[in-house]
């Protein structure tokens, strides 16, 4: 039987950040809809500052809108109770950027597992908790043996990504948000990540919220996009639909140009970010 409801919803999400002249809408009247099943993708595109970060934050619990609701399973996502919480933890898993500043380079990549092993109590014992790794670093094409006892130097960008990816599927989420994930990845390494994002909503029922710069990509996940500009959401439908048939001059104008990101600022930002949520999920030793 199928699940009905949504997992997650954002309801006429509005986020202003600063006063007066330093206002700003983040976000505006932005809604949302994640169905619960089947699993399926929802690209967020847009350009730098459109809001497509705070739909993020908002979704992962990090930001909690001025005005408006953001809802995990029918819930206020701040009202969540200890135990909800928890569980609203593990089915919603953020994905960032090249996430080296969330490895701690004197830990092998074991250790990245170990802590949320023992923090989720995903597994019973040693032997379990070794069989789930290697089957969740299987379903991202790393082979276990070869990835787990590395020092994160020792592993290239999309190794990393894949690996965080693999953490990510460990915790079988139903959704996975990733928010610029394959920005830093080589063009050759951006399919494959994407791939992955396919088997899991194909294989093992994970939805993704993907956020990106690259219309191609989110051509390639196919599903709905949204698109967004200055906080609000000027286009969303499927993105067959709308991208060979763009109604918003903005979606038009998107389709023959896209501003580059400045990587370095996007780099810090990430790091801080994950580092947010590893805090607020209790799994970070840094
Ligand atoms: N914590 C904050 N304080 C003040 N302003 C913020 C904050 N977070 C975001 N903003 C502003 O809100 C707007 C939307 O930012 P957001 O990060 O959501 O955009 P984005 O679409 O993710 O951009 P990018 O593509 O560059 O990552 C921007 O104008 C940004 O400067
Ligand atoms: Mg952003």
């Amino acid at each position: 039987m199928t699940e009905r409801g949504n997992i997650l919803e954002l309801r006429d999400v509005t986020t202003i950040f600063g006063s007066g002249i330093t206002e700003t809408y983040a976000n505006r009247n932005v809604n949302l809809t994640l169905p619960t099943e089947p699993a399926s993708i929802i690209s967020i595109v847009g350009e730098s500052g459109s809001g497509k970060t705070t739909v993020a934050r908002t979704l992962l619990g990090l930001q909690q809108p001025t005005h408006g609701q953001a809802l995990w399973r029918g819930k206020p996502i701040n009202t969540l109770g200890k135990q909800e919480r928890y569980e609203y933890r593990k089915e919603v898993q953020a994905v960032f950027q090249d996430p080296y500043g969330i490895f701690n380079p004197f830990y092998r990549i074991n250790h990245v597992f170990d802590m949320i092993l023992s923090r989720f109590k995903l597994a019973s014992g040693k032997k379990e908790q070794q069989e789930i790794v290697e089957a969740s670093l299987r379903a991202v094409g790393l082979r276990p043996g070869e990835v787990l006892g590395r020092y994160p130097h020792q592993l290239s960008g999309g190794e990393r990504q894949r690996v965080m990816l693999a953490r990510a599927h460990l915790m079988r989420p139903k959704v996975i948000i990733a928010d610029e994930a394959i920005s830093m990845l080589d063009v050759a390494i951006r399919a494959t990540v994407m791939n992955i994002l396919l088997d899991f909503r194909d294989n093992d029922g994970i939805s993704t919220i993907f956020i990106t710069h690259d219309l191609s990509a989110a051509h390639y996940l196919g599903g709905d996009i949204m698109v967004m500009r200055k906080g609000e959401v000027v286009e969303t439908g499927d993105v067959d639909d709308v991208l060979h048939n763009p109604q918003h001059a903005y979606t038009q104008l998107l389709l023959t140009s896209l501003p580059n990101p400045d990587p370095d600022l996007r780099w810090q930002t990430d790091i801080n970010q994950l580092a947010e949520l590893e805090r607020a999920a209790g799994v970070s030793d840094r």
